[in-house]
């Protein structure tokens, strides 16, 4: 398990997908006012809402998302996760035409200055903690890159301890609350995608800019359903698609947290989260009792 992790400035994060070379040459990334970029700690439901965002950006350049020509832009871009790669990845981002899409699992003090410098769009994307601690064990034991759990307890004390690959949750909603107010960042929640995709997609759209017909609103969704994700995740994500769009739903954790860890993470919530913005936007007591 230690050789899948290492520790950057106290947070640790898979060998096999970050390095401290890497880390060093973000510092210096220059951001554009055009970017649009996708922040969520892992397993909030980040690959659904780049799927999203790259239909979108793709529309908005005037392409019919999975056409021909948009597949062939799509593939000419750098990963699109900003801090995973090797440390020349900037240099060629720098390249790229606008807009750019990014997505991140940092924390805002972690990320890139010119990011809030500059005025780059954010779409925060947020999940209910006891989903994405079930999702998490799940895709951790399934990922040979992750360190695996013997036991769901095992996770969990991890979970709740800070030990995870990209930091404490918690923390991290502690983190990005306070940039929760800025203009520039638009903060959406898992569970109402589920809940109102259509009005969802509309939002974000709007919140970028990009006028979005009913016709391509309607491809949009179509595209990006659970059903229709995990049917093309071959293409889109060879066999990494099989341990990804596992359930894809709200409310799993009730399979598996038991009396003592519902406790333990309601009082953790309740302390650490309940009172600030992004922890009534997660409406705990609907999705998480
Ligand atoms: P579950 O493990 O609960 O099923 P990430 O992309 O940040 O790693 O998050 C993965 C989670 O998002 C998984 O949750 C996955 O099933 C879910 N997910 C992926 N695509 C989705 C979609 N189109 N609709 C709903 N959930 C989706």
């Amino acid at each position: 398990c230690d050789e899948l992790l290492f520790s950057y400035k106290g947070i640790l994060y898979p060998t096999t997908l970050c390095s401290p070379e890497t880390f060093k040459a973000l510092e210096s990334f220059e951001a554009r006012r055009d970017d649009v970029i996708l922040a969520g700690y892992p397993k909030s439901g980040t690959n659904w809402l780049s799927q999203i965002l790259t239909d979108l950006i793709a529309i908005s350049q005037k392409k019919t998302p999975g056409s021909e020509s948009s597949a062939n832009a799509e593939e000419q871009e750098e990963f699109p996760y900003l801090e995973v790669g090797d440390a020349e990845k900037y240099e060629r981002m720098s390249k790229l035409s606008s807009p750019r899409f990014m997505v991140t699992h940092l924390r805002p003090e972690n990320l890139p200055i010119s990011i809030f410098q500059n005025n780059a769009k954010i779409l925060l994307l947020i999940r209910n903690p006891k989903d994405v601690a079930t999702s998490f064990f799940h895709f951790s034991n399934r990922l040979a890159t992750l360190p695996s759990y013997e036991t769901w307890d095992d996770f969990f004390t991890n979970f709740m301890t800070k030990k995870m690959p990209w930091g404490c949750y918690f923390e991290y909603l502690s983190e990005w609350n306070k940039y929760a107010e800025k203009e520039n960042i638009m903060t959406i929640t898992y569970e109402e995608v589920k809940e109102n995709p259509a009005l969802s997609v509309k939002n974000i759209a709007t919140f970028f800019g990009i006028p979005l017909t009913e016709e391509q609103l309607q491809l949009v969704l179509e595209r990006s359903s659970f059903q229709s994700m995990k049917k093309n995740s071959d293409k889109t994500h060879g066999s990494f698609g099989n341990i990804l769009f596992r359930k894809g739903g709200v409310s799993d954790w009730k399979n598996i947290f038991s009396e003592d860890q519902n406790e333990k993470m309601d009082k953790a919530f309740e302390e650490q989260i309940a009172g600030t913005k992004l922890g009534k936007k997660l409406k705990y007591d609907l999705y998480c009792k």
